[in-house]
């Protein structure tokens, strides 16, 4: 069923929620526009897409880009390059890379005009490296665009408060679930200061930050929580429901399925979000 990054893409991330993957799809979908709107792309552009997936960006990008334009997926996931491969199905403007975001060496210095990259220096321990390479494989003048989730904001702010239910009869159990769920260290050592910093660091000007925090913002009330439960947050996640099964004895089990079953209206959505746009220095001008 493939790697860990496979398999949340292609199934935990929404399971057999047709609501669940609606919802993703437009989020997602958004972040990608958000993406590309700031990668500024022309027709004859070689944009490098790191940690692809399932090829959102990248095939994003494809429809943008003129017949001259050309695509290089890469990910660290065997698995998702494949799926993108058979997605391509033999376009030409597509070629396929199987390298780590601190480690494009298969990528040459100055050999593309746009990097993209979405939520994916999230899973990355050294994110400064990125960045370092990132700008190494830039022409003079290419530019960056990047998306990150902020998840230690919701960390900061709403510790534990998985489903953001606020103060509920409950907290007890989902506490124990949070605690369960885990969280890996790169998903949260890192803040929108400090993308600013690494492009900087690496050499990039005209960077440029968008940042969007919402606090206790009314969400969606989830309805399909049976759907909800076979999700995982994040590909290094249990599913809430593995993590409820493995945290609570049968009767907290009961207590919380009764009130998840019939709690969904008052749902708070805690993120934030941030876009960053760069560009490499232009070469100097001769003479
Ligand atoms: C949340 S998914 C995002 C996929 C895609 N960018 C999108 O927008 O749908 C994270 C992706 O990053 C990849 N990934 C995880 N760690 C990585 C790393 N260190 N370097 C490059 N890719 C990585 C995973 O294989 C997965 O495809």
């Amino acid at each position: 069923m493939g790697d860990v990054w496979a398999k949340w893409l292609l199934t935990r991330r929404d399971s057999d929620g047709a609501s669940i993957r609606a919802r993703h799809a437009s989020s997602v979908e958004a972040f990608r526009d958000g993406v590309l709107d700031r990668a500024d792309l022309r027709a004859d552009d070689v944009l490098l897409d790191v940690g692809c997936g399932t090829g959102l960006v990248g095939f994003g990008a494809l429809d943008r880009l003129g017949p001259g334009g050309h695509v290089i997926f890469s990910d660290i996931s065997a698995d998702l390059l494949d799926e993108c491969r058979r997605t391509a199905a033999h376009d030409e403007r597509c070629s396929f890379v199987r390298a780590a975001a601190d480690d494009l060496a298969t990528v040459p210095d100055a050999s593309v005009d746009v990097v993209t990259t979405r939520s994916v220096l999230i899973y990355c321990a050294r994110k400064q490296a990125a960045f370092v390479e990132f700008h190494r494989v830039l022409r003079p003048g290419g530019r960056l665009s990047i998306f990150e989730p902020i998840n230690r904001f919701a960390v900061l702010h709403r510790p534990g408060d998985l489903f953001g239910l606020g103060r509920t009869p409950v907290d007890d159990l989902l506490a124990k679930v949070a605690r369960q769920m885990g969280a890996a260290e790169t998903l949260v050592d890192f803040d929108e200061r400090d993308l600013l910093t690494w492009a900087a660091a690496a050499g990039f000007e005209a960077v440029e930050l968008d940042y969007r925090a919402q606090l206790d913002v009314p969400a969606e009330p989830f309805t399909d929580w049976q759907a909800v439960k076979q999700t995982a947050p994040n590909p290094l996640a249990p599913t809430y429901g593995e993590a409820i099964a493995a945290a609570l004895t049968r009767d907290e089990r009961e207590r919380l399925e009764s009130y998840m079953a019939t709690t969904g209206a008052r749902c708070r959505r805690t993120m934030a979000t941030a876009y960053l746009r760069a560009q490499k220095a232009d070469a100097p001008q001769e003479g």
